[in-house]
């Protein structure tokens, strides 16, 4: 699966896919993950990627013509399946988005900046809008990294333990239970016995039963 990230500030995206499991995701060829600097399609001799918007107002907005120019090169090399507009004005982020994007081929991720971009842009090209939340950020590259790394983790063989991306919080319909490691106690603070135990069922029993509480004490809207 490949990503190709357009963004006036590819600097931004080096350290997020460069560590841990996005980098050894991309090192057993898994996923391809490629950055484009968008002021590389500009025509403009100042290589201004942005304008003042028609109907004034502040802010600047971004231009049709570089992620045009850069959109159309992608798309003449391959075939891609979405081209998605980080934007908080999209659908939130969850885990079905995630695993729905997870089956897909390749995908080009669109960051914005400033005021926005030029709308024919969204109308044109994009396919999806997603946002992370409800806050805004200075720009689309935080949140393609997100959307990008909750996608790649979920593809076959990027997690050492095939069955661990499935037990995540949100995969099910409950959330984690507690998770403990050695020393047994700390500061007069024990871990559960039953965990000590070695009797798996009784493990999984209060696995669940955890699992359960912390659900419905936090996200009581995630039980149907
Ligand atoms: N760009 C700025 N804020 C954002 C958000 N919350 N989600 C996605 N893209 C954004």
């Amino acid at each position: 699966m490949r990503f190709d990230i357009i963004t006036v500030l590819p600097e931004l995206l080096d350290s997020p896919f460069a560590h841990s499991i996005l980098k050894r995701a991309q090192k057993k060829g898994l996923t391809e993950i490629v950055v484009h600097n968008l002021r590389d399609y500009s025509t403009n001799k100042h290589k201004s990627v942005d304008d003042y918007p028609y109907g004034g107002g502040s802010g600047m907005v971004m231009t049709i013509e570089p992620f045009a120019a850069c959109i159309e090169k992608l798309k003449a090399e391959r075939n891609y399946e979405e081209v998605i507009f980080m934007t908080p004005d999209g659908e939130t982020l969850s885990q079905s988005i995630a695993n729905e994007l997870s089956v897909k081929g390749n995908i080009i991720i669109l960051c914005g900046h400033y005021k926005g971009i030029d709308q024919r842009i969204r109308d044109l090209f994009v396919s999806r809008e997603i946002s992370i939340g409800d806050y805004v950020l200075s720009g689309g590259e935080l949140p393609a990294a997100v959307l990008v790394d909750a996608v790649v983790r979920l593809l076959p063989g990027v997690l050492s333990d095939e069955t661990s991306a499935l037990s995540d919080s949100f995969q099910g319909e409950l959330l984690d239970a507690p998770v403990y490691t050695r020393p047994a106690v700390w500061r007069g603070l024990e871990v559960p016995q039953v965990l000590l135990s070695g009797n798996q069922a009784k493990i999984d029993e209060w696995r669940y039963d955890q699992a359960l509480e912390r659900t419905k004490s936090r996200r009581p809207d995630l039980l149907k």
